[in-house]
């Protein structure tokens, strides 16, 4: 898969996805981050990418045309000149980052990030560039290249093989809609606390169980509203019932 994203600030890129993981699924060919500079599609000496908002008010606004350009360059390099690539701006207006939203970019061989700057882009670029808009929460950052780490880190994740293996991020929190399980590795004891019993067991059967039930109380105690969109079965729903009937005790 491979990630465009159009910034002021390439080399801000280079360090997320220099090392470990994404190091290693880039040398292997399996993902592409590409950082593009805006400021190289600015035809002015001073190479400038913003300009003053029409109609006054504070801060600078980045300018539709250098923006527009480096998306054509792109779509002119692709055989169907990007006539299905999704063009992704960061924006906090835009839909709500979620993990069913990276499933669905994981799923596109390419796709386009803006970053934007100062107060934001040109309207332009809104309407008639980008073909959908990400937020990664309902706060404001001052640039879109740590919201476009956080997109392009969660979906190139989803890519096969990435991890290593195909199982982990199917075990993740929010993979399945609910929190995962609490982990613990060596020692069994630090500090006097102690890893769960069940866990030293080797008892695979009743670890799953435990983990499951982990799962459950977990998102009840954390992020109980999960409960109401996951898909849970007869002995979960029991596992609900019994846990919440325990906290009205307590
Ligand atoms: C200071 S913000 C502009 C905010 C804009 N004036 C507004 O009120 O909607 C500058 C840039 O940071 C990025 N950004 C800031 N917060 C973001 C968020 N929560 N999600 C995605 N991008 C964000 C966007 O690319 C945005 O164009």
């Amino acid at each position: 898969m491979r990630i465009d994203i159009l910034t002021i600030f390439p080399q801000l890129f280079e360090a997320p996805f220099g090392f470990g993981i994404f190091k290693r699924a880039i040398d292997n060919g399996l993902v592409q981050i590409n950082p593009v500079n805006i400021r190289d599609y600015a035809h002015d000496k001073h190479h400038t990418t913003d300009d003053y908002p029409y109609g006054g008010g504070a801060g600078m606004v980045m300018k539709p045309q250098p923006i527009f350009e480096a998306v054509e360059d792109i779509k002119n390099k692709l055989d169907d000149k990007g006539a299905s690539l999704p063009v992704i701006l960061l924006t906090p207006q835009g839909r709500l980052f979620s993990h069913k939203i990276a499933v669905e970019l994981s799923q596109h061989p390419h796709i386009v990030l803006i970053c934007g700057h100062y107060e934001g882009v040109d309207e332009r670029v809104v309407e008639h560039l980008a073909t959908d808009a990400i937020s990664i929460g309902d706060y404001v950052l001052t640039g879109g290249e740590v919201p476009a780490m956080v997109v392009a880190d969660a979906v190139l994740r989803l890519v096969p093989g990435v991890l290593g293996s195909e199982e982990s991020p199917l075990d993740d929190s929010h993979a399945s809609g609910l929190l995962e399980y609490p982990q613990y590795t060596r020692p069994p004891e630090y500090r006097g606390w102690q890893v769960p019993e069940i866990l030293l067991s080797g008892h695979h059967a009743q670890i799953a169980k435990w983990r499951r039930e982990q799962i459950i109380k977990r998102t009840l105690e954390m992020r109980p509203e999960l409960l109401d969109k996951a898909d849970l079965g007869q002995e979960d729903k029991r596992l609900v019932k019994r846990m919440m009937h325990t906290d009205k005790k307590d």
